[in-house]
């Protein structure tokens, strides 16, 4: 047998570290988790401070530039993100070749990664500024590719965008405008779209940050890499987990609801079929996620603008999260609810279907996507990201 330690180089320590529980794998300045206190800043201002103070586009233009933008500045980024929001009519014959029930995340790696073909990268261009320049483009025409895809689940017509309307209006008014009627997209509800939209645009090296930087070291095409990050973001380990969570309080819902809960609770113990509190827990919050209060709070600010006090399963999620933080089982494992836990209570009320969920998760993250990239193109050290294996398989065989 061969000495598989002898297969390694000398010189190279190897670090086995499944799931990079303990790797770094970048310097960053994006964006910071603080784990333990359960703090999350974006280009060091407070998460909480950027969803009182800012709407969604000036935090993206944080996060893509490094500084707050001046009101001139905000204004001009508005107005250029505004100039790109149409997408080529030929992206709607490519969407009516989709099945009308297929997942929208689905649809949206397809009509993302179709769009380097649509808008090819100009060549006199470098490479990053190629990047800059998709980043505007992607965060003007996210919104639209997930309002066409569905309204062609549904057999809507398709609508264009209004750009006299806010970021999150806008979509707002694509998904739900009717031509026979009129439609004003409500307050409460653009309020709480942008909210949404801000606490999900970044949050460090996640699984789909990573493989988007990991897809740009190759040097893809940045619609290439978007789209491998929205496949990446729509498991439900991940991204996906907004739909799951809400999905879990309806069945609780249908269990009997408050009285569901123990027998659930019991489940999730015993890790029968590997049960779990969907939107509890997290690989780096051992802490309440700071995102999470603050949708909670949304929620109680908006019970009646938005109508989430009228959700029976607002009052369930309330319940189930006091009973888990009193049982042992998730304070000694440090389960608290994370981001996904309220935001679909909250996406349900605004009027997003289920399914759509994850979609809004991808539209917000486009911005902590392109950051996080662009920051890792223009950090002058642009190196092939190539994780080592241990590996366990046959020496090599006699022939
Ligand atoms: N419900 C019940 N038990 C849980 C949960 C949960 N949601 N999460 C973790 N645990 C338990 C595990 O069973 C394990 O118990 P053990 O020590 O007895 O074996 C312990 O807590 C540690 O779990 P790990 O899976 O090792 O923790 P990890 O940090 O790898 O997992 C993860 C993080 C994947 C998010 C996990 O908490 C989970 O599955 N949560 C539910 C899915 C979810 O909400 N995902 C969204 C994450 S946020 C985001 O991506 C935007």
């Amino acid at each position: 047998a061969i000495d598989v330690s002898s297969l390694y180089k000398k010189e190279h320590v190897l670090t086995y570290d499944p799931g990079f529980q303990s790797t770094a794998s970048c310097e960053s300045a994006v964006s910071y988790v603080d784990g333990e206190a359960g703090e999350l800043t974006y280009r060091g201002y407070p998460i909480e401070y950027l969803a009182e103070h800012c709407d969604f586009l000036k935090t993206a233009q944080l996060l893509l530039k490094g500084e707050m933008p001046d009101e001139r500045e905000a204004a001009e980024f508005r107005d250029l993100v505004k100039h790109h929001t149409l997408v080529h009519q030929q992206v709607s014959f490519l969407l009516n070749g989709f099945r009308r029930d297929a997942h929208p995340m689905s649809i949206l790696v397809g009509l993302i990664g179709a769009l380097a073909a649509f808008y090819p990268l100009d060549p006199d261009m470098s490479e990053q500024d190629q990047h800059r320049l998709a980043a505007i483009m992607m965060l003007a025409k996210m919104p639209t590719l997930i309002a066409m895809s569905y309204r062609y689940s549904v057999g809507w017509p398709i609508n264009f965008p209004d750009n006299s309307l806010s970021y999150a209006a806008n979509f707002l008014h694509m998904m739900f405008a009717l031509p026979v009627e009129h439609y004003e997209p409500p307050k409460a509800a653009v309020k709480a779209l942008d909210k949404i939209l801000i606490l999900h645009a970044e949050h460090e090296q996640n699984a789909s940050t990573s493989t988007v930087r990991l897809c740009a070291s190759a040097g893809a095409n940045p619609y290439h890499c978007v789209a491998a990050g929205v496949a990446c973001l729509s498991g439900p380990r991940h991204g996906g987990a907004n739909e799951s969570a809400l999905r879990m309080l309806m069945d609780l819902q249908k269990a009997g609801g408050i009285k569901a809960i123990p027998e659930l609770i019991r489940r999730v113990k015993a890790k029968e079929d590997g049960v779990r509190l969907i939107g509890f827990g997290h690989r780096v919050y051992k802490n309440y996620d700071p995102r999470a209060k603050i949708l909670r709070g949304i929620c109680h600010e908006l019970l009646d603008e938005v109508g989430v006090g009228k959700d029976p399963l607002f009052a369930l999620a309330l319940e189930l999260e006091r009973i888990a933080l009193e049982d042992d089982y998730f304070v000694e494992r440090h389960l608290y609810p994370n981001v996904d836990f309220y935001s679909g209570i909250l996406q349900r009320a605004i009027g997003i279907p289920t399914p759509l969920f994850t979609a809004i998760f991808a539209m917000a993250r486009t911005a902590g996507w392109f950051a996080q990239k662009n920051e890792f193109l223009e950090s002058g050290d642009i190196r092939l990201a190539r994780p080592r294996q241990v590996y366990v398989g046959e020496p090599r065989r006699t022939l």
